[in-house]
């Protein structure tokens, strides 16, 4: 296949090296302009195409894997070249990015994703693949429901994945993780381990409880004594990681916290539901981003 990854950070250049690593054709597009983009991973090196509209325009898939914050202006800038059948998978943190696109992409199949894959970046043109993981892909609309073979595509180049016919609720359960990790951690600037000690649990609680209300709310199939023993496993299996919450506000970058935090407010507030404990994480990373902008 002919495909595009829009926005080669650390998961975006995971994917196009191992779909190309899988007999594809992957060119990027990244906020560079210059015609390639070298990404070395282990002992070899990988040179894509960037930023070449023909690319664009020649695509069977498209792979936007920049913040949910990024999502629209990257597909509003894009989209006079996008042609009406090339699928476009959307794979980033939290939710509602969906809702900021509009009229765009009316034709065109849609899918979400989400991955547990880690992926760092010490330097620009440098992957480290830190840890396996697992991705659910699903469609967002009825075209994407045709998409089904992608799965087979995306499995053949980095397993495990799975086809969810609900992804929606996959979503959810990964939005639940983030409102836990990735405030908490932002703000204490600690590794999402540091979240297993007895002094957060009270918060911990009330945090999933207004979740789970959200949830039931939107009804999302969950069980909470489930979800919660879920969030403590990744914050088990992730002790050692800073989450990506922690490493923007380290580098005074603006959050993902209005598809993440925001979005659970936002749904809450549909549903005439009281969330102060998310509120409160919500305004402290809102003055945390508003006092560097102001810097600037
Ligand atoms: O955003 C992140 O950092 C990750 O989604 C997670 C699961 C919280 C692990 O750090």
């Amino acid at each position: 296949m002919n495909i595009l990854v829009i926005g080669p950070g650390a998961i975006g250049s995971l994917w196009a090296i191992k779909l190309q690593q899988s007999g594809h054709q992957v060119a990027v597009f990244g906020r560079h302009t210059a015609p390639h983009y070298q990404c070395q991973l282990g002992e070899s090196i990988y040179t894509f195409a960037n930023h070449q509209v023909d690319d664009i325009r020649h695509a069977d898939l498209i792979l936007v894997t920049v913040k949910a914050w990024q999502v629209a202006s990257a597909l509003e800038r894009l989209t006079p070249q996008i042609n009406p059948d090339t699928i476009i998978m959307l794979m980033h943190n939290g939710m509602g990015s969906l809702d900021t696109i509009g009229a765009l992409l009316q034709t065109n199949p849609v899918l979400l994703a989400t991955t547990t894959h880690g992926a760092f970046k010490p330097a620009p043109s440098q992957l480290i693949h830190t840890g396996q993981g697992e991705t659910l892909i699903g469609a967002a609309n009825a075209q994407g429901g045709r998409c089904q073979f992608l799965r087979d595509v995306f499995d053949h180049a980095l397993p495990t994945v799975h086809w969810h016919p609900q992804i929606e609720h996959a979503l959810w359960h990964k939005l639940a993780v983030n409102c836990v990790i990735n405030p908490l951690t932002a703000i204490r600037q600690c590794p999402n381990g540091t979240l297993a000690h007895p002094e957060y649990q009270a918060r911990i609680t009330r945090l999933i409880a207004e979740v789970s209300a959200v949830m039931t709310a939107e009804k999302i199939p969950f069980q909470l004594a489930q979800l919660t023993a879920h969030i403590y496993q990744v914050i088990a299996a992730t002790s050692e990681n800073l989450s990506s919450m922690h490493q923007d506000v380290s580098h005074r970058r603006k959050t993902e916290i209005d598809f993440i935090t925001g979005y659970l407010i936002r749904r809450a507030k549909k549903h005439d539901i009281a969330v102060p404990e998310n509120e409160a994480l919500y305004q402290h990373i809102k003055t945390l981003e508003q006092s560097w902008e102001s810097l600037i």
